[in-house]
């Protein structure tokens, strides 16, 4: 097939910067890494990119196509080919770039470093001087999280790294999932308390782009997101993010809505709001914002409470109800037959159905 592609080049020593056309020919199964070794052993020998296992697995070939990132070694050209677009491939996102299609990866590796990416000694040996059994629903908690190549796609779309470079990242905080979730971990109040610290999990915009550029399926924003909800559950909860979240879920437990009037004083407190009472009524003049007393209650708002305690029923607060939701979520995708639960019929927690009333 033939294969044109747009190549954004760099040199960083001299600073020159240039879109360049290439057109190759290539077997009808070439990825794109396939189509960059083409046009380096056959066009242009100067270009630079890398890349290591081609098999998905090493995180080396992180690049963008048309602004989103990509492992080169997994996207297919074919059907771009047959449609005959051209892609635009560039370097990562949110990380400087060194020459051409290879960024700098040290700020990446600092912040991966910053989470302590290991275990915390001080856990239960068993009794027998075996090695440690962690049942299997035990590690499902952190399954997705341990997914992570360390290849910077997430970390290349992120819009809070834009803003804050010092934010820990999308790739970092999954690993942090990783390690507060692991049950042989003697360290996970503490690591809880650094994560929701400035730079730390409530910094997240909650983009959702580094799910959706994730190639592995990790989910990172959802690994923020449990952090997030195991720290409430510990009481670790002094950031305004955290007061934040805790009002969504206060008034979706009251009212079936979020109380939005009275969203800035539960989260910033009584004295910041009185300070931001002209933008308070600023808004109100121009009908952006109302006043609603005694709240709205929705209709049915017995099933956000009967979900509120259905889950406190269940213990499931913290990461582990983030991880019966994805459970849940699979099964309705895929059917619910509890037979095939591994470890038994009702081995898996049931999905809660809007339709039962608990
Ligand atoms: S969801 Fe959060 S961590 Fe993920 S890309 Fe968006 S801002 Fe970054
Ligand atoms: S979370 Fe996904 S996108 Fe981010 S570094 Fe890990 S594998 Fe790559
Ligand atoms: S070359 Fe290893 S992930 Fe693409």
């Amino acid at each position: 097939m033939q294969v044109a592609l747009k190549i954004w080049r760099f040199n960083s020593s001299t600073g020159e910067r240039a879109l360049r056309d290439y057109e190759i020919d290539a077997p009808d199964e070439a990825t794109l890494l396939d189509c960059l070794d083409i046009v380096k052993d056959e066009h242009d020998g100067t270009l630079a990119y890398r890349k290591s296992c081609r098999m998905m697995i090493c995180g080396s070939c992180g690049m963008r196509m048309d602004g989103a990132a990509v492992l080169a070694c997994k996207t297919r050209m074919y059907d771009i080919a047959q449609e005959g677009k051209i892609p635009v491939i560039s370097a990562m996102g949110n990380l400087p770039i060194v020459k051409d299609l290879v960024v700098d990866m040290e700020p990446f590796w600092d912040k991966f470093k910053a989470i302590k990416p290991y275990l915390q000694p001080g856990y239960e040996r068993p009794e027998d001087g075996k090695e440690y059994h962690i049942p299997q629903q035990r590690m499902n908690v952190i399954h997705k999280e341990a997914l992570c190549i360390n290849c910077g796609c997430c970390v290349s779309e992120c819009n809070a790294m834009e803003s804050d470079p010092e934010f820990l990242g999308p790739q970092a905080l999954a690993k942090g999932m990783r390690f507060v979730g692991d049950p042989r971990d003697a360290a996970k109040v503490e690591r809880l308390e650094e994560l929701s610290e400035e730079h730390g999990i409530w910094e997240c915009t909650r983009c959702f782009f580094c799910n959706e550029r994730c190639p592995k399926g990790v989910d990172p924003r959802d690994a923020i997101a449990k952090i997030g909800a195991e720290s409430i559950k510990e009481g670790i909860d002094r950031d305004i993010g955290a007061k934040h979240a805790k009002w969504f879920i206060r008034s979706s437990e009251t009212t079936g809505w979020l109380r939005e009037t009275e969203l800035v004083p539960k989260s910033q407190g009584v004295v910041s709001s009185i300070k931001q009472m002209k933008f308070a009524l600023n808004l109100i003049k121009h009908n952006k914002a109302g006043l609603a007393f005694p709240p709205h209650v929705a209709a049915n708002v017995g099933e956000a409470r009967a979900l509120h305690k259905l889950v406190h029923a269940q213990g499931k607060l913290g990461y582990e109800g983030h991880v019966q939701g994805e459970q849940a979520h699979e099964k309705l995708s895929h059917g619910y037959d509890d037979s095939r639960d591994p470890y038994g019929p009702g081995s898996f927690p049931r999905p809660y159905l809007p339709e039962e009333k608990a």
